[in-house]
């Protein structure tokens, strides 16, 4: 993997991973690398908090109650949760400081996916997969008490990290969304 673009035009979302270990340094160049992300009047929105196992086990709970909530409870989901919460080598919960002023919560939050995406983009070219993940374990309240969230904070990614068991062909993408003015 040779150049910026090729690492950028190669990086997938990864959905399933193995196990497998990532090394620290792997993981503090990636760091690194997300606060090297642009910030727009230099408010440093991010705060980067990796859950241990008791808490990674904490958010699976939450995260299989949610979805057995809404699915029903089985063993397939409580197996598909697991696997998607705790085989990932490592997480990344990527938090931002939601500023009372709208507009510059907005700046706060694209600052914050410039972070996610340098993070994502340095795992990728030192040969790891990783995703961003959404949804309802995010804003849970338990969730977020585990996570020491405080209330003007909002957890807005978990990035899953590890070696990808199957790397995706990538989704068709339109790349003529360009327009040249005179
Ligand atoms: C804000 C954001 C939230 C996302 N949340 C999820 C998610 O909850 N689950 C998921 O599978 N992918 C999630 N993704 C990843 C997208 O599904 C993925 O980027 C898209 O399918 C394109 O695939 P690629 O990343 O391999 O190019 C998210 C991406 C972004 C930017």
């Amino acid at each position: 993997m040779s150049t910026v673009h090729d690492v950028i035009a190669s990086r997938r979302t990864i959905q399933r991973f193995r196990p497998g270990t990532v090394p620290d340094e792997v993981l503090e160049r990636a760091l690194l690398a997300a606060q090297h992300a642009p910030n727009h009047k230099l408010t440093w929105p991010w705060r980067f908090v990796l859950p241990g196992p008791v808490t990674r086990e904490l958010l699976f709970r939450v995260g299989l109650r949610i979805k057995s909530a809404r699915k029903g409870p089985s063993a397939e989901l409580e197996a598909s949760v697991r696997r998607n919460m705790l085989v990932p080598d490592r997480l990344v919960v990527v938090v931002q400081r939601v500023d009372a002023e709208p507009a510059r919560a907005e700046e706060d939050y694209a600052a914050c996916a410039c972070a996610v995406q340098n993070l994502m983009l340095s795992l990728h070219a030192d040969g790891f997969g990783s995703k961003w993940g959404t949804g309802g374990t995010l804003r849970d309240p338990e969730a977020r008490e585990a996570l020491g969230l405080h209330a003007d904070e909002s957890a807005i990614a978990f990035v899953w990290i590890g070696l990808p068991e199957i790397v995706p062909t990538p989704p068709p993408r339109p790349v003529d969304r360009v327009t040249h003015l005179p």
